[in-house]
This record gives structure tokens, sequence and C-alpha cells, in this order.
């Protein structure tokens, strides 16, 4: 018989070799490749089947095959992140640091999906049951009909749910679930995997849906969530800083929904309450205007959300200057420090950089450069920019600002806050009257020379 041949895996995303080494080419990640352990007994695999897989026709579905309406949580925050409710027979990955709030998050869900009407079943690996109903009971959620169950064999857990027919499961986490047919330890790549494909594939076939939680891990030992991403329709990861009572349920992969959807949670000594207007929690610890402060209107998925980017620029006593950034993409803001010097003639060079974004939020959208650039430059002349004045705007290379998209969103969250002034690229689509003061500009010099009297 041919022996099979023996592969590794990255454990941070699940990349496949075909030898070891010591760091893994498609993440990046030190000490993370370990070898796959197959699959030692279980059935056998037939070679040609008696059963086929049946094809259709897709105008041959008819309405009776389309499958029952979504089903909401009637927490909006998450129902808007999985795209307006839970699908029927869809797999969801909700990954994130351990102790971040998941099993808070999905305790919660797990109650109101079962208030709402759905067969809920919360598989927990890594508590009690009696500890996950302590923690429910402070949760104020004891009164809901979920079923719990304490379990890590996947043999145990598929026959239960085939007893149960729940509507919809919740494992915690993937990572303690555990194949017996898969020769590795729980937590390795190839049970995460195996207990994924499992898992997910019993919810196709069921009809069930399944949400697997899953932590980030950082070192190397366990399989992270990256492993499992493309296995699940949906993939949602719960970020937040510890120090910060906020936490955002972010989607950034969705088959039934938009992506890079945000849900915006606070926690609280009684779970997580919903955040519905996230623009003024994220500037609620602003204080008076201040050199190196600027509100970005940014847009979030669907909804507008304006936030505080803050800079600080200061003489650096390094041979080699630092840059920093929290909450934004590094690589950027070199970019937008090559522009300022390249086209508007104003160094960095010899100066320490600093960019966070308050709050513990993670901006991704191009549109922030020109609040970036603002922010630079305010810290680096030490000027305030004019008071309730927001900014939007991509930057290119040659130093052009180009229109972002939903301008008059931006605009209406803004008014809505209270802010009587934007600064926003030249062009785009007109907007209607709103009570804002639109101050447009079609490149950076121009902006540089108006806002700070300097080119
Ligand atoms: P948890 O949901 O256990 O995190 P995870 O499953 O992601 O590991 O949340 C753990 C943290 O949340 C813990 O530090 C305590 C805090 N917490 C609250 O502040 N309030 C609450 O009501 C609950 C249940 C937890
Ligand atoms: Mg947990």
């Amino acid at each position: 018989m041919a022996k099979s041949p023996v592969t590794f895996s990255c454990t941070a995303c699940g990349a496949t070799y075909n030898k070891w080494s010591g760091r893994c080419d498609a993440c990046g990640e030190w000490n993370t490749i370990q070898q796959d352990k197959g699959i030692s007994s279980g059935p056998p695999s037939k070679s040609l089947g008696t059963r086929r897989g049946a094809a259709m026709v897709l105008t041959d579905l008819t309405t009776k095959d389309t499958p029952p309406p979504r089903s909401q949580s009637g927490i909006a925050e998450l129902d808007r992140v999985l795209g307006g409710g839970l699908v029927p027979s869809s797999a969801i990955l909700v990954g994130g640091d351990p102790g971040i709030g998941k099993s808070t998050l999905l305790l919660q869900a797990a109650a109101h999906f079962a208030r709402s009407g759905l067969k809920t079943i919360y598989v927990s690996g890594e508590e009690a049951s009696a500890q996950v109903r302590m923690r429910a009971q402070r949760l104020g959620l004891s009164d809901a009909s979920v079923q719990l169950a304490a379990e890590t064999n996947l043999r145990d857990i598929l026959t239960t749910l085939e007893e149960v027919k729940p509507d919809l499961v919740i494992i915690d986490s993937i990572q303690t679930m555990w194949a017996d047919n898969v020769d590795s330890a729980p937590g390795s790549v190839s049970q995460v995997r195996a207990a994924a494909h499992e898992l997910t594939s019993f919810a196709k076939r069921r009809g069930v849906s399944v949400i697997l939680v899953g932590h980030v891990t950082k070192d190397g030992q366990i399989a992270g969530p990256r492993v499992v991403e493309h296995m699940v329709d949906t993939v949602l990861y719960f970020e937040g800083e510890r120090g910060h009572q906020f936490r955002i349920l972010r989607a950034v992969k969705n088959r039934f929904g938009p992506a890079d959807e945000i849900g915006v949670f606070e926690m609280t000594g009684e779970g997580l309450a919903e955040v519905t207007n996230p623009s003024a929690l994220f500037l609620s610890e602003r204080g008076t205007p201040a050199a190196g402060s600027v509100v970005f209107a940014g847009i979030e998925g669907t909804r507008p959300v304006l936030c505080e980017l803050q800079a600080l620029v200061a003489p650096s006593p390094h041979s080699q200057a630092r840059r920093t950034v929290v909450g934004w993409d590094g690589g950027r803001l070199a970019m937008i420090l090559a522009v300022l010097e390249a086209r508007c003639g104003i160094p960095f060079a010899g100066l320490d950089v600093y960019l966070n974004v308050a709050g513990g939020m993670k901006i991704s959208e191009p549109a922030a450069d020109l609040a970036v650039a603002a922010a630079l430059l305010s810290a680096r002349e030490d000027v305030a920019l004019p008071a309730e004045t927001v900014v939007f705007g991509e930057i290119s290379l040659s130093g052009a600002l180009r229109p972002a998209s939903q301008t008059e969103n931006r605009l209406k969250e803004a008014q809505k806050l209270g802010f009587t002034s934007a600064i926003a690229p030249a062009g785009g689509k007109p907007v209607g009257k709103n009570g804002i003061t639109l101050n447009t500009m079609s490149d950076l010099t121009g902006f540089v020379g108006e806002i700070f009297g300097a080119g």
C-alpha cells in the first residue's frame, strides 16, 4: 500500500508544506509549523459510492426548496453583522483573543435565539455545565431554554445533536474538540480541521446552523481560527482592547451579507450591552480640541461611524526615528508621510511619529488618509484644526485627493453629532443641504496651504 506523504501545516494560518521550516512563508510567523497527523482509524473510504451527488438546475429550484427566512436574535448589533440575522444551515466562526468576551456574547446570543423560538444547544469544551449556568444566571438569562452540554468528544457531540435535532449549535471552542479518529492532540491543526469539517458538514446535512468559537493563539502550539476560515460561510472577529469597555464584532467574510460590517458592544457587569450609537461612544473621551487630534468621518460596513485620530510628532532621540501606529495600517502611514514630504515639502525625518485611533477602533478605509495627514500636520505644526470639523478623503501618491464613497451619509452623521463643518476632496457626487459647511479641496498642497497656512 502506498504510504501517505508526510505533510506539515502552520497553526496560525493553516498553510501546508511538505517539509518543516522554522518560519511560515504564508503568514510570516515563527515556530508555527507542525507535522500533520493523519486519520488513523474510522470508516474505510469507498472507491466508488453507490449514492450519487444529485445535481439540479438552478431554475428547477422552486420556492418550496428555498430555505426559511433568517432568524433574528433581537440583538440588533449581532443581527446586522450576520447580514440581517442567522441563515439556516450556515456555519459561522467567531474568533477573538482569549478573555475578550466570546463566551459571554454567544451565551447571550444563544438565550436570545432560544427565546425567539430556535432550539439551541450550547456545547462548552472549556466550562462545566454548572459554570455556564452560573454565568447565564449572572447575565439574567436563566429563563431561556438553552440546552447546555459540557463535552469535547466530537463523536459524542454529533450523537447528541442527532438526538436533540437543534436549529442552532454553539461550539465553545473548536480548539477543545477532539475527534477520536485523528491521531493528534486536541488543538492541533489536524484536530481543529477535522472537528470543523465534521461539524460544518453536519450543519449542511441536517439544516442546522453552527457557530464555532475560535481563540486567536499566539504561541503556535494550538491552531488558530484562521485554519478553519475557508470552511465556514461567515467569519466574525471579536476585537477590542482589554483596557477598554468597547468590543467590536467585525464580519471579515460573509457569504450572506456585506463583509466589513461591525457591531459595537460594551462590556458591563451584566455582560455585553449593545451600543447603538458608536460615534457618540468613540468621541465621548474627546476633550477640548488639541493639536494632533482630528475627527474622521468613516463608514464601517453600511453605516457611518465617527472616530478620533490622535497623532504625536516629536524630535527623535534615536538614530532611526520611530513610527508607531495603533488601529491603522503602518504601511499606509509610511505612504502618507512620503507623500507629505515629496509633494508638499514637509519632512518628517528625524521626528518620531505616533498615530492612535482612539477607543480601540481599527480603521481600514483609505478615506482615512486625509484625516491622518491632518492629524500629522496638526501635531507637527502644533496647530489645532478648526473646532467641530470632520475630515475624510483618500490621498493618491501624486498628492491629489480622491472623493470618498457615501459623502452624504458621513456628513449626516457628523451633523447629528453636532459638527458644523467638513473638509473633503472636491468632485464626487453633489450632496444636499444639511447644515454642514463643506470645504472641498482637490489636492494635498491646497489643503496644507488653506488649513495650516504653509506649503
Ligand atoms: P469570556 O466571555 O469568558 O471571554 P472568552 O470566551 O472570549 O475567553 O469573557 C471574559 C471576560 O469578560 C472576563 O475578563 C470577565 C468579563 N466579563 C464581564 O466584565 N462581565 C460579565 O458579565 C461577564 C460574563 C464577563
Ligand atoms: Mg470562552
